[in-house]
């Protein structure tokens, strides 16, 4: 199995995106990292132990990390996630699962050089801790295998401002620091994509395992609501769970490599990621865009896994 770690700030989707990375055992997951983000960094941490619970999991270590972002002030997403984080799912269930001693950008630093070229990182949270991990040790660039996060949208409209995805925004800065780091193999999965993968009541349907199926169907069905008044379709968005179906299987995501910076100077359009798709800037790609999806191909993938 592929050596892995996901980045997670564990919110609705974040939660799902772990139970198909662990179901799927395609991974050797050598440890889960939290940042702040949807909810504050412990919520976070308590939510990503709560699903290790709930999959009987206890030797994969989650390790604590950013608890703001670089400069800015944390900014939650309760509205989406509820005042938990998981739609109030797993509410009164404590969390049994132990959170391992250090710092998530160590763990991260010391994981990749550890396992030079084998490491596989999948983000889906604000960048915080990968940002902070480049910052302290730059040349772990060349050491990771591939990184796969979850953030912005570089042609259709943003999700927290008119521009800007929820974790660029979140974190810009680090956003930045990340795209501009130099990773030879850095996909993004961004909302041009995560907006296709939409899950709904006949997918939770064909779900055989209980526990699982019970469970999504309660985290989700506010989520559904939220995403019904805004959209008017009866279902709701696998940001996070689809940059784990593509780190699982890549053939499902249509990409091509182009330059992109993050804005962070600007009133309106902080978050936002610039895309060069005719190279006016005349600089190197830096970063392959998710542009298409096969959200049936997905799908099928998400429900096989799940009911293994
Ligand atoms: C992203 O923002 C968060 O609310 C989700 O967990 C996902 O990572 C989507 O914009
Ligand atoms: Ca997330």
């Amino acid at each position: 199995p592929e050596k892995l770690i996901l980045d997670v700030d564990t919110g609705i989707d974040d939660a799902i995106g772990i139970l198909l990375a662990v179901k799927s055992k395609k991974f050797d997951l050598l440890g889960i990292t939290t940042v702040n983000g949807n909810v504050s960094l412990d919520a976070a941490t308590v939510n990503t132990c709560k699903i290790l619970d709930l999959l009987e999991e206890t030797e994969i270590p989650v390790i604590k990390g950013a608890e703001t972002p670089l400069f800015r002030e944390p900014f939650f997403e309760h509205r989406i996630h509820g005042e938990d984080g998981l739609g109030g799912a797993l509410k009164d269930i404590p969390a049994r699962n132990v959170v391992s001693d250090g710092f998530a950008p160590d763990f991260i630093i010391n994981s990749i050089l550890s396992f030079s070229g084998e490491v596989t990182l999948v983000c889906t949270g604000p960048l915080t801790n990968l940002a902070l991990a480049v910052k302290k040790c730059p040349q772990i660039t060349k050491h990771v295998k591939k990184v796969i996060f979850m953030g912005g949208v570089v042609k259709g409209v943003g999700n927290i401002t008119p521009t800007a995805e929820f974790n660029a925004y979140v974190d810009p800065e680090a956003a930045k620091i990340v795209l501009q780091a130099g990773f030879p193999a850095i996909v993004q999965v961004g909302l041009d994509v995560t907006r296709k993968a939409l899950l709904t009541k006949e997918h939770i349907s064909k779900l055989k395992n209980e526990k699982l199926a019970s469970y999504i169907e309660e985290s989700t069905r506010d989520y559904q609501e939220k995403y019904y008044s805004r959209y008017g379709v009866h279902a709701c968005a696998m940001h996070d769970p689809l940059a784990v179906g593509i780190a699982i299987n890549n053939t499902i995501a249509v990409t091509e490599k182009h330059y992109v910076d993050v804005e962070t100077k600007s009133e309106l359009c902080d978050g936002q990621l610039v895309c060069d798709f005719q190279n006016r800037l005349n600089k190197q790609p830096n970063l392959e865009v998710c542009l298409e999806v096969d959200a049936e191909a997905f799908f099928a993938m998400f429900i096989k896994i799940l009911n293994s």
